[in-house]
């Protein structure tokens, strides 16, 4: 089938992620879109979902190349929703924004660049907290959206990690001459952006909007590998076990309703051989083992050789 591809579409940058991201799905793109379903972007397939959108690699990179109607993009972190319908609504405001803080950045010495950070980071936590206390849903801020990249491109590793205050506690990265604004991204994205409808919610939202004609995409933050994952799964940001087991009820539902998904996930046989727990959760979908070029390790010998898992109901 011919992808109804309009002259705006055709001649639209591809886009990219304005964020790094904690499991960024770039590296495994490649491998995504070769399990991806026939007929995407065709009168067939006409409408997308990703519900653990993060930093949308998969997003930017199939709506690129493939005209969707309609994409749903969803996230339980606030920045992700603020960052994105700032781009889509008024991506002029968030260039500006950002602009200002890589131009005082950049003209300061190390040791201003550093107190500049932390202000900044200062600056972003008492937003958060007003808008908690005023229990603001904000989902357009163009000044609070530049912040997130400008922490994001500014901090250590470029990590976004918040503690159990939802305060971002990440230090200052000592970066050379860090690119703070790369106003094409920005545009690239916020084009990408105009036909989706990005919301602050929980991964079960999909049912609302998948059909027949829907691709969805999950990528669920990864099981933790350590035997103390019963502990760990208490704590507040653990994706655990049982979440990713109400997760698989959702894609067996939208699978009974003939939804197309695809879902990866980090496979549990690299650490240990005999731990099937994704094996038996998703019995009777077609699950392939692929190798991601995911650097675990700054020590290329002990990268080995992992896989990720690419679970997929067509
Ligand atoms: C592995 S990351 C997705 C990475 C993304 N594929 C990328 O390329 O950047 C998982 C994401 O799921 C989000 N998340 C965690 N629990 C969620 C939930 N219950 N519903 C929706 N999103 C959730 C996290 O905030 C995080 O951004």
């Amino acid at each position: 089938m011919k992808p109804a591809v309009s002259k705006d579409f055709a001649e639209r940058p591809a886009a990219q992620p304005v964020l790094k991201w904690a499991g960024g799905k770039s590296q495994l793109l490649d491998e995504i879109e070769a399990h991806c379903p026939p007929g995407l972007g065709t009168k067939a397939i006409d409408t997308y979902i990703e519900p653990f959108v993060g930093s949308g690699a998969v997003f930017f990179a199939l709506t690129s190349k493939f005209h969707f109607k309609k994409s749903y993009l969803f996230d339980v972190n606030p920045e992700l929703a603020i960052l994105y319908n700032s781009l889509k609504e008024d991506v002029g405001a968030v260039v500006d924004a950002l602009a200002k803080r890589q131009d005082a950045y950049l003209a300061k010495d190390e040791d201003g660049r550093k107190a500049y950070y932390y202000a900044a980071r200062a600056e972003y936590n008492e937003t958060v907290a007003a808008a908690h206390r005023a229990a603001a849903k904000d989902p357009v801020n163009a000044k609070r959206a530049a912040i997130t990249v400008f922490l994001n491109r500014t901090c250590f590793n470029g990590l976004f990690r918040v503690n159990s205050k939802s305060e971002f506690n990440v230090p200052f990265g000592r970066y050379k001459n860090p690119t703070i604004l790369f106003e094409s991204k920005l545009r690239a994205a916020a084009e990408a952006l105009q036909s989706a409808t990005i919301t602050l919610t929980d991964f079960a939202r999909a049912a609302e909007y998948a059909d027949k004609k829907t691709f969805v995409y999950y990528d669920p933050p990864y099981r933790p590998i350590s035997k103390t994952a019963s502990f760990t799964s208490y704590s507040k940001d653990t994706f655990s076990d049982a979440e990713q087991a109400r997760l698989c009820s959702l894609y067996r539902e939208l699978s009974a309703a003939g939804v197309r998904q695809l879902l990866s996930n980090s496979d549990p046989t690299n650490h240990d051989p005999a731990d099937d727990f994704f094996d038996k959760l998703y019995e009777g979908f077609k699950i392939s083992r692929v190798a991601a070029r995911r650097v675990i390790n700054s020590n290329p010998d002990k990268r080995g050789d992992i896989r990720e898992l690419l679970i997929r109901n067509y």
